[in-house]
Parts: structure tokens; sequence; C-alpha cells
């Protein structure tokens, strides 16, 4: 997919002079008192901002937090502490703007935040008239905020039909050139780790990896199912029996390309959940009715810990068992650990990988680490995100 990308309009000296409007991913999570617990998205948006600034444009930031309603201000909507904390990473003020649709004030060499996106109205719903209103304050429009690419909202998709230019940023496009190079052109073998509640929340993933991979680990709630799927009892564990016959096709899929769903051998049970329920483990055929598996075995993670060392390239969504349990974390960490062991090109995405991730230091032995959560998803899927396909229509227009 071509789209334009913001280092190649410095490189040709577009943005000097230029009003440049750039649309990040700041949705961080907040404690109670609004404070921010995680600044991920924030830190990752500043080479962006600085990439115009240094290239001498008078730079509109956006973004929005949470889930407002459209029209009204709360206090709790507003991106202020955002602001305070992009102001610290830049080591310059950055001035809130509420009110921005009709007008904004900045110069050459100046950033400002516009107040959170999702207040204006007809955001969500992508309104031309929105669009057209925010195209108006920019000369080049700069989407950076993959987290929300999945969305075909006013500032991801809307503005970027009706602005002058529209580009992707650094870190849209280095997410995208991360996905590309884990499922396009991959190094083999290529394993995904599948992990989650439910399969009917992941199906449509496991259906297009089961594609394209040598290897669908499945953990979690989706194995459990799988474990159903190939003849083993699972007690009382949470499973989706209505998806059986999914399941078994995902496993016949791979089959016929000469891949494999690997079920576990062994599992660790619990009598119930509970982070103090005594933990047991079993070979994957002696499980009891009363039984709940809440983790894969050492014997399963030990096996797969050797695929993945020996993989070319790792996919990794969803931690394999309930690892903020202590006595139930063992494969996930396993898992981790293989992982970042692996010399295997890795990409890891999700909420819950992310907090895994953190859990066991492995940050920087990962290839990649994505900032998205849904359009992550929706990228292993295989769809194409709507924010992205808007900037590759104006690229080919
Ligand atoms: C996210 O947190 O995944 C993104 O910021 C998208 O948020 P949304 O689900 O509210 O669109």
């Amino acid at each position: 997919m071509k789209i334009l990308r913001l280092d190649e309009l410095v490189a040709q000296g577009k943005l000097a002079g230029r009003r440049v409007f750039i649309r990040a991913d700041l949705n961080v999570p907040q404690d109670a008192a609004g404070h921010i617990t995680e600044d991920t998205r924030i830190r990752a948006s500043v080479p962006c901002i600085q990439m115009a600034l240094a290239a001498g444009a008078a730079v509109m930031v956006t973004s929005h937090l949470g889930r407002p309603t459209e029209g009204q201000f709360n206090p709790e909507d507003s991106l202020a502490p955002v602001a305070q904390r992009l102001g610290e990473l830049l080591g310059r003020e950055v001035r809130l703007v509420s009110n921005w649709v009709d007008g904004v004030q900045v110069e050459p060499g100046q950033v400002v935040l516009l107040e959170n996106c999702r207040i204006n109205p007809g955001e969500k719903k992508n309104s031309e008239a929105l669009a057209r209103k925010m195209a108006a304050l920019c000369d080049i429009f700069v989407n950076d905020a993959f987290g929300t690419a999945h969305r075909a909202e006013g500032t991801t998709h809307g503005i970027a039909r009706f602005a002058p230019l529209a580009c992707a940023g650094p870190l849209l496009s280095a997410e995208v050139d991360a996905i590309t190079k884990a499922l396009s052109a991959p190094k083999r073998p290529l394993l995904a780790i599948v992990a989650g509640s439910k399969v009917s929340t992941k199906l449509t993933i496991l259906q297009s990896l089961a594609a394209k991979v040598d290897g669908l680990i499945v953990g979690g709630g989706i194995a459990n199912t799988f474990m159903l799927a190939a003849g083993l009892k699972i007690g009382k564990s949470l499973a989706e029996p209505a998806l059986l016959d999914a399941a078994k096709t995902v496993i016949a899929a791979l089959a016929a390309r000469g891949a494999a769903v690997p079920i576990p051998v062994d599992v660790v049970c619990a009598k119930h959940f509970a982070a103090d329920a005594p933990a047991t483990v079993k070979d994957a055929n002696a499980v009891d009715d009363d039984d709940l598996i809440l983790d894969i075995g050492p014997k399963t993670a030990a096996l797969l810990a050797a695929q993945l060392k020996a993989a070319g390239t790792i996919v990794w969504n969803g931690p394999v068992g309930v690892f903020e349990f202590d006595a139930f974390s063992h494969g996930t960490e396993v898992i981790a650990r293989a992982i970042a062991a692996s010399p295997a090109f890795s990409i890891a995405g999700g909420g819950d990988t992310l907090a895994a991730i953190a859990k066991y230091g492995i940050a920087s032995e990962l290839g990649y680490i994505s900032t998205g959560g849904g359009a992550f998803l929706e990228m292993l899927e295989g769809k194409t995100l709507p924010a992205l396909d808007i900037l590759a229509q104006r690229a080919n227009a």
C-alpha cells in the first residue's frame, strides 16, 4: 500500500512555514484523580511533533481521550494532563486550545494541543462539514494515530479527504512497516500466539492467520476450546462449545498447509478462580470435571519455548494463562522469555500483552511493540484500516 510519509515531505522542504495538523493517539489511561498512569502513547507521539517543528511548521496536534459525548465538555474529558506531559517531554510549553474548529492561532516553530477531538459534533460519524472545516485549518494533515487507525472518524479519515496534503507520520509508518514485515514477507517459520478468553472475539484473526503462519499457538479460553475440539476434557473451564466446528476448521486449514495448532500436553488447574487457589499441574488428558484450566503446564511451555526460539518471525497477542495470579503466570512468563531470547523478528500488541511484557521486563528484547489495541488486531485480521485506506487513496490520486 503506497502512502505519502511525513519524512518525504520534510526532505522536500514542504513543511517550512506551513500549518501542519497532526492527529495523534494520546488516549492514555488515567487514575480517578486524572493523573496519567501510563504514557507510552504520548512518548511515541513525540518524534512526529519534533519532526514537524524542526522542519519549521506551525504545529497543531489533536487526539481523542476516552469516549466523551459530542457537544458536551466535561473536565474529565480534557487533554489538559496530556498537554502537561507532552510539554515535559518536548521541553517547551504546550498550549491547550479549546473550541478550535473555526480557527487556531499558531505560528511557525510553535506547537499547540487542540482539545479532545471527540467533543466536536460530527467527529464520530465522520461528518463532511466538520472534516472540511478541520482541513481548512492546515496545509498538511499528518495521521500519526495508529491506535485509532481502525476508526473512520473526522480526524482519522474525513480531514484526510480534504486537506491539501495528507500523509502518515513516523509512528503510523513504523507500525504499518512492522506488521507488514511480520505478515507479508516474514522470515520463516512464522509463529503466531493468539490468546485470550474467547474464540469468538478473535475468530477472524485465527482464520486469517491460519492461511499465513507455520504454527498457531493458542492460549487462555481460546486454547480450552481448541482442546475440546481435539477431543480433550476441560472440566468447567471457560470455553465456547458453539465454536468447536470453527476451531476444527482452523486446525484443518493449518494441517492442509503442513502447519499446526499445538494442543497443550499439560495444564495448570484450580478448583476455583482466585489468586490463592491451589494450583495443580495435570496432563491434558487428566482434567477433572470440577477443574478450571488457568495456565499451560510446564511441559507445554517448554515445547512452545523451543519452537519460539527456532522461529524466524513471531506475532504475539495475548497471555496464555491468568498471568496476573502468580500461581498461573508461569506459562506466560516462559513464553515471554522465549520470545525475548529468540533471534526471530517479534511483534507484540494488545493491552494484556503489553502488561505481560512490562511485568517480565522484556520490552527492549522485542522487535516491535505496537501502540494499537483494536487497530493491531484488525491489521492481524488482514482488514484494510480506514485511516490508511484514505492516505493510500490520496497518495494515488
Ligand atoms: C485505543 O485505546 O485502542 C484507541 O485509542 C482507540 O480508542 P477507541 O476504541 O475509543 O476508538
